[in-house]
């Protein structure tokens, strides 16, 4: 305890464990852009991660990790330290607030004639949230030293901020958040009480950071609307810079995660990666283009929608018929939600149709893949003629930025305008209003008949800017900024 300088704290971890039925723990660790970035936190620095218990292995590892409270085994150079928080209080803090309430008002998923219903139940999840939170608040100010840099993560923990100063305020506090943000009246949908506990949560910390700037705005905008707080702008009145409340001023940033353009490129050419390069090719068919996604199933991420489009596509353009083939990535995500699993479900009805009505002996439309498998993603990134990328709402989306670096003969990129991303690569990706299925579908055709020199043109200039702050960069620059 009190030997950290800096600290990284997320629901999620950089590792995660299963336990052997002999009783031992194997370490995983775990992908995706949040844990690359904040893995630049390296063994060397001191740091310590804290994150929470999400399983059983998970739960045998803290329990073993004895009296330092680090987590044994390979944490690839992680100090890690994982909080067993009682399965209910964490069910009813990640499924019931986080991933229900807070996700959907963030990502604007409520069908509001019915939803949201704020009831006893939720005022219950609202304590639990509350008491998970104060659990990663007493793990950072145990494990830190004087002064020392606390790296907040997502909505998960956004009280953190506020109870962390309480507990040590000598420390230097950030909240990074990886969604979009709310704009006010949406945001307003919360309960008032909510609504104020989850902005002065993030206030309570130096620094409030977002991937682009629209989402700071939006940030900024809902401490206006719901406390009153007064908008600090940069200079000739433009974009908020920080927020006064209370007598305290909390700096807004603006950080775009990109790709990891060394990791991708290596990690690409592995034996693995081939194997599904190869097993891929042939199942797409000799000849045959191919329009790539990948995802977790997600609800902001609309893989319905998608595949509508395609649907359409292929009824308004019969050239196409069996001469491209949609290769959808829905990885699982959130099964103990019901309405996530409605929606995998949904997801599996509608590839099945369109390749009930459409497919042929030798051609199969819709090759729809949910078991999770990175170097398979990394194989259909290397051949994908077209990405697809339509996200009802994004806070960045990575897959859009990964695609044109590992890409090797040049992808066309379709891109929602509401993922962060588009205020990257806005310029050389085909833009859809997500909502549009017509206009999507007239998207995926363009982008298929795309000649070859200006698909690398486009590619190339994608590449560029979905490089321009790796993971490493990112992280230093948050680093710096506190
Ligand atoms: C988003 C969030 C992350 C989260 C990830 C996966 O990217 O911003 O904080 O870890 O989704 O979701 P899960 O619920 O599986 O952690």
């Amino acid at each position: 305890p009190r030997t950290a300088p800096i600290l990284v704290a997320s629901n999620r971890g950089p590792v995660s464990y299963t336990l052997g039925e002999d009783g031992s723990l194997t370490a995983r660790r775990g992908g995706g852009g949040l844990v690359s970035g904040l893995s630049a936190i390296g063994p060397e620095s001191g740091g310590v991660w804290v994150c929470a218990a999400l399983g059983e292995g998970d739960r045998e590892a803290a329990r073993r990790a004895g009296d330092n409270h680090l987590n044994p085994g390979d944490t690839g150079g992680q100090q890690v330290r994982m909080l067993d928080i009682a399965p209910d209080v964490f069910a009813a803090a990640y499924n019931g607030v986080a991933n229900s309430v807070l996700w959907f008002i963030h990502h604007l998923l409520y069908q509001t004639p019915v939803e949201p219903v704020f009831d006893a139940e939720f005022a219950e999840q609202w304590a639990a949230y509350e008491s998970y939170n104060a659990a990663f608040a007493d793990a950072l100010a145990q494990e830190a030293v004087d002064e020392a840099v606390v790296l907040v993560q997502d909505y998960h923990l956004a009280l953190v901020p506020a109870m962390l100063r309480e507990r040590r305020p000598d420390l230097r506090i950030g909240h990074f958040s990886h969604t979009p943000w709310a704009p006010p009246d949406y945001y307003r949908l919360l309960p008032d009480d909510v609504a104020a506990a989850v902005l002065r949560g993030i206030l309570g910390g130096d620094r409030a950071a977002f991937l682009t700037e629209r989402w700071a705005t939006a940030f900024a905008d809902c401490c206006a609307a719901v406390l009153g707080a007064e908008i600090v702008r940069g200079g000739g009145g433009g974009m908020a810079t920080a927020v006064r409340f209370e007598g305290r001023e909390t700096r807004l940033g603006v950080h775009g995660l990109g790709a990891d353009a060394d990791f991708l490129r290596e990690r690409s050419r592995r034996a693995d990666v081939d194997e599904r390069l190869s097993a891929l090719r042939a199942q797409i068919g000799p000849g045959r283009k191919s329009i790539v996604r990948v995802d977790r199933t997600e609800l902001s991420k609309n893989i319905v929608r998608g595949l509508l489009a395609y649907r359409r596509l292929l009824e308004t353009h019969p050239e196409w018929r069996e001469r491209v083939v949609h290769v959808a990535f829905a990885y699982p995500s959130r099964q103990d939600l019901t309405v996530y699993r409605d929606y995998t479900e949904r997801v599996r009805r509608i590839a099945e149709e369109i390749n009930d009505e459409y497919g042929t002996e030798g051609w199969t439309p819709v090759a729809l893949h949910v078991k999770d498998d990175f170097a398979r993603s990394l194989a259909a990134y290397r051949l994908a003629d077209v990405a697809l990328v339509n996200p009802i709402r994004d806070g960045m989306n990575l897959v859009a930025k990964e695609v044109p670096v590992v890409s090797e003969r040049g992808c066309a990129l379709v891109l929602s305008r509401e993922a962060g991303a588009y205020a990257e690569l806005g310029e050389d990706a085909l833009v859809v209003n997500p909502y549009d299925v017509e206009g999507t579908a007239r998207a995926l055709h363009e982008a298929l008949r795309m000649n070859d020199g200006e698909r690398a043109d486009r590619t190339k200039r994608l590449a560029a800017a979905a490089t321009a702050l790796p993971p490493q960069a990112w992280f230093l620059a948050q680093l710096r900024a506190l």
